[in-house]
């Protein structure tokens, strides 16, 4: 006999820190009576997490809940086998306390569809303190100050740059690297996708400067999983990696202080502006017997004392504007304080690299460049007209 309250759950937390961020849900929801059946897919950024949803829609037998980004959400609510929350979402007044650039991908046709659980971001940097000491010091502000920190680290024989080589890893740190290029051109390029941006000077810049990042990594980078690549910093293998914001998960189930074993800043010429993207769990159409269970699980996830304790965990900060920070590492306090200013100047916009900033074909057609261009299939210039290309091509 099936649980009364069950929830089938779709997702990629599979890291350590990914994990322990997960318990905290889990146990929640054992709290409430609800049991969890979990059906992890690992594979950073959700890719593999994707296509398992697909087949299982597919056979007609989609999982309750299943954690998901952006455009991805928007996709699945088109095709008309999302679920329905305005029920607890009224109740408990989701319209209010969730930010507008969350609401345009978990609502759908003045339906809420999806529950989010945290804004991440992508532009940050992570660095080891003794590396940095060993460095200098001082974390870079610059390009160019970033470029001399780099040459230290290598100099002083470690992995400067702790890098996995998957094209979402490589899509990651492009989304920073545009973005150090000015929000205005991050939005042209990235959101409103202008041939002009995509192919233009500024571009081949930003190809140049993936091309610098790619001389510091290490000769095995090829497929080693984000975590990994954490571990290197965490052990001061490895002098920095640019990663989301889930980067701190790792360091912290290492038992790493911010500030004092590692150091979290924007990404270089970034400062000021976000790139988000959010976790959401969407909700599937299910039957009868499985509602109740959704519901309850939609509402454990926007509770704020959840918010807090959740996200203390994985690394990202609260999808409610109104929990307070007091529970929250340095790292964690700027992140919030970084996406209230950017929210309010209007530089806060959506993730390439994780689904918020285009539908997944143009996210596929991105990928897929940046990725041969840092393994040295094509230079600068190639690379950027292939962009604006692939870019027109995929947006059809
Ligand atoms: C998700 C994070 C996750 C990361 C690595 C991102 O797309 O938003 O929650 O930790 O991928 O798996």
């Amino acid at each position: 006999m099936a649980h009364a309250d069950e929830v089938e759950v779709l997702h990629w937390w599979t890291s350590g820190g990914e994990a322990a961020a997960l318990d905290v849900l889990k146990k929640d929801l054992e709290s409430k009576g609800v049991t969890w059946k979990d059906m992890p897919v690992a594979g950073g950024g959700g890719e593999a997490a994707m296509t398992a949803l697909r087949a299982r829609v597919t056979a007609g037998n989609p999982p309750t809940a299943v954690q998901a980004l952006g455009f991805d959400i928007t996709d699945w609510a088109k095709q008309g086998t999302l679920g329905d929350l305005n029920e607890v979402a009224t109740a408990e007044g989701w319209d209010n306390v969730i930010p507008a650039a969350l609401q345009n991908f978990s609502k759908y046709d003045g339906k809420w569809i999806a529950a989010p659980v945290n804004v991440h971001s992508t532009n940050w940097v992570w660095i080891n303190k003794a590396a940095l000491d060993a460095a200098g010091g001082k974390a870079p502000e610059t390009w160019d100050e970033m470029v001399v920190v780099l040459d230290k680290m290598k100099a002083n024989g470690i992995t400067p740059l702790a890098h996995g080589g998957q094209a979402w890893q490589e899509a990651t740190m492009f989304d920073a690297v545009v973005l150090s290029m000015g929000p205005d051109f991050y939005k042209a390029s990235m959101i409103d996708l202008d041939p002009a941006a995509l192919s233009g000077d500024k571009m081949v810049e930003v190809f140049n400067r993936m091309a610098k990042l790619r001389s510091y990594v290490d000769d095995n980078f090829s497929g080693r999983d984000w975590n990994l690549a954490s571990a290197m910093v965490i052990e001061g293998k490895g002098g920095m990696q640019m990663m989301g914001d889930w980067a701190k998960g790792e360091f912290l189930k290492a038992g790493k202080k911010p500030g004092v074993d590692f150091v979290c800043i924007r990404f270089p010429g970034t400062q000021g502006a976000v790139t988000f993207n959010s976790d959401q769990f969407m909700m599937f159409k299910v039957g009868e017997d499985k509602q109740k269970a959704q519901l309850l699980m939609a509402s454990a996830i926007e509770n704020p004392s959840f918010q807090s304790a959740f996200n203390v965990v994985k690394g990202s900060v609260p999808a409610r504007t109104d929990v307070p920070n007091d529970a929250f590492d340095d790292c964690g306090k700027k992140g919030m304080a970084d996406l209230a200013e950017a929210n309010t100047k209007g530089t806060l916009m959506g993730s390439m690299a994780h689904g918020h900033a285009a539908p997944a074909a143009v996210k596929n057609a991105v990928y897929d460049v940046v990725t041969r261009h840092f393994n040295g299939e094509m230079d600068s210039a190639a690379a950027a007209a292939a962009l604006a290309e692939a870019v027109a091509a995929a947006k059809g």
